[in-house]
């Protein structure tokens, strides 16, 4: 796909507006940029595609966002690191994981989730977090080896800015990246990449970007999963058509597909 180059000046004026938000102002200038292109090809008037780019956002990243006091957030995980206890780290991680949609509807899983996917993929050495929202904060129930290398990827760079901090309160190098992963698909070798709860996400900001993402990556098993409930809350049968999309998606590839499914998520981990 084509991602920001060129000159084009009626798209660089709509992502300098869109940017310019306090609701937008952390995204990634690619994520923006190829977005306004093709909602301005769509509408060939620049009032108009700035109201389509900012209603796409709002769909893929606006919708699932909450403002949300990282400095507080970060001093509240000083603090916990700080007394040593496991236990007093995990209960200050759960209450920042519950700050977004997708990882507060984790919680109730997470003691069985990781351990169950480790034992189709074994427990990685190094791990890719694509679009990873807070969920690096879920680091304690991982049980990574030491020396274990966490990359992470999302297009918000007050979240990855914040990642990156946790990261070395954790013992972690901080490899926490901004970056758009239809744009540019991380190239880093790894063993395990997560692509949890966006595939939905990426196909809204681009049909058939999930299936290119995962030709693209460098690693030998993929996991992706599905929230089993709607932004609302309601189920609405949104397993049984993700298993539906997402098996279409993958009958011409020649990979391994296992399912996990946990209370409040269904899991595909794809074997390359
Ligand atoms: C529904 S949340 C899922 C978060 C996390 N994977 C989880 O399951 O807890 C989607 C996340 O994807 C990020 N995102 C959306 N489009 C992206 C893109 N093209 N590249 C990188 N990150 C993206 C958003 O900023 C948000 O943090």
């Amino acid at each position: 796909m084509q991602c920001m180059g060129g000159a084009v000046t009626d798209v660089d004026e709509i992502v300098r507006t869109v940017l310019a938000t306090r609701k937008y102002r952390s995204v990634c200038l690619d994520t923006v940029w190829q977005i306004a292109r093709r909602e301005l090809v769509r509408h060939g008037d620049l009032k108009k595609a700035l109201k389509g780019t900012k209603s796409r956002l709002h769909q893929f990243y606006g919708a699932f966002e909450r403002e949300m006091d990282y400095e507080a957030a970060i001093s509240h995980l000083d603090a916990a690191f700080k007394t040593g206890s496991g236990s007093a780290i995990e209960e200050t991680c759960r209450e920042i994981l519950r700050m977004h949609q997708s990882t507060a509807e984790r919680l109730p899983i997470l003691d069985e989730f990781y351990a169950a996917i480790w034992t189709l993929t074994g427990v990685p050495h190094s791990l890719l977090d694509l679009a990873c929202g807070l969920n690096p904060l879920t680091l304690s129930w991982m049980h990574l080896p030491v020396g274990a290398q966490y990359f992470a990827f999302d297009i918000d760079v007050r979240r990855i800015a914040f990642l990156n901090r946790f990261f070395l309160l954790a013992g972690f190098p901080p490899l926490a990246t901004w970056q758009d992963i239809v744009c540019h698909p991380p190239q880093t070798n790894a063993d395990v990449a997560l692509l949890l709860k966006t595939s939905p996400t990426l196909e809204r900001q681009e049909k058939g970007s999930t299936r290119r993402l995962l030709q693209a990556l460098k690693t030998p098993f993929v996991v992706v999963s599905f929230s089993v409930k709607s932004l609302g809350g309601r189920e609405k049968g949104m397993p049984a058509h993700y298993e539906r999309a997402f098996l279409a998606m993958m009958k011409d590839e020649p990979w391994q597909v296992s399912k996990l499914t946990f209370e409040t998520e269904l899991v595909f981990v794809i074997g390359k």
